[in-house]
């Protein structure tokens, strides 16, 4: 589905040059969930805004579906940590589907079978008519979730979208992810920089170096069925061998 080659990213601010990425080579396949893990400014957030079109590669070629990206698509739905920032605050949940469904143009006929497909999915059903102030956090970015999905995108670039929740609503948001994901076979990129939640998600995490120049230094299949616990030896020991490259990887750089 996507198809990274070779690329790299030059910022240039003030006359200085900073290369933040270089010579990411990567492929996706349809229905993956490829996670991208790395430290803080390793450069992921800038790589996903590459894959959604929101950013322009300094050299290399990025495909998607065979297609150079030139420019941002409704195919790839990005989502972002701060879901009040993605939602309207002066639309009730279900109109915030609507909104998404009306800019789409996607025929108001079938706006509430829509709406109620995708609110029932992420358990939203009952709180409809609140406004995204009236919510919690996790219910913000279950409502900002919907909303993309309800507009059928290929792909779901999300950029730390619970790194802000505690950690039950974390582990309550990841079932979610993993059930949305069953029922509709999405294709997902998802950045973090926590191992657990890469391994509790992820068929492929892609480790990333540190910057600059930063790349990735290694691509883990994991193979183990869903849901995943820490516990589990084979589980364990994967999380135990990412956390000791990712420790080298910074030793290397201090
Ligand atoms: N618009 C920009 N202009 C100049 N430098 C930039 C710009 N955007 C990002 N950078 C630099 O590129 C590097 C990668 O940034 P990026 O935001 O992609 O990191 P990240 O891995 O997402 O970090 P975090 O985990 O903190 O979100 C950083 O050093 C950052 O300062
Ligand atoms: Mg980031």
């Amino acid at each position: 589905m996507f198809s990274l080659i070779d690329v790299s990213k030059v910022f240039e601010t003030n006359n200085t040059t900073y290369c933040a990425l270089k010579n990411v080579n990567l492929e996706i396949s349809e229905g993956e969930f490829v996670c991208l893990l790395g430290p803080s400014g390793c450069g992921k957030s800038t790589l996903l805004n590459m894959l959604a079109g929101f950013e322009v590669v300094s050299s290399g070629t990025i495909e998607f579906e065979k297609r150079t990206i030139t420019s941002s698509s409704q195919d790839r739905m990005v989502f972002f940590q701060d879901a009040s920032a993605a939602l309207l605050p002066w639309l009730s949940v279900e109109e915030n589907i609507h909104f998404g469904l009306k800019v789409r143009k996607i025929s108001k006929e079938l706006w509430p079978s829509i709406t109620n497909r995708y609110l029932s999915m992420v358990e939203l059903n009952e709180h409809r008519h609140k406004f995204p102030a009236q919510l919690s956090g996790g219910m913000r970015q279950r409502l900002q979730i919907a909303r993309g999905l309800a507009v059928e995108p290929k792909v779901l670039l999300m950029d730390e979208p619970f790194a802000a929740l505690d950690s039950l609503t974390r582990k309550k948001m990841h079932q979610f992810l993993l059930e949305i994901r069953q029922a509709t076979k999405k294709t997902i990129v998802f950045v973090t920089h926590d191992i657990s939640e890469s391994i509790h998600l992820a068929d492929r995490i892609c480790l990333m170096s540190v910057g600059p120049e930063s790349h990735i230094t290694e691509v883990i299949t994991i193979n183990e069925t869903f849901p995943r616990d820490l516990s589990d030896p084979k589980i364990a020991k994967i999380f135990k061998y990412i956390e000791s490259t990712v420790l080298n990887e910074f030793r290397e750089e201090f």
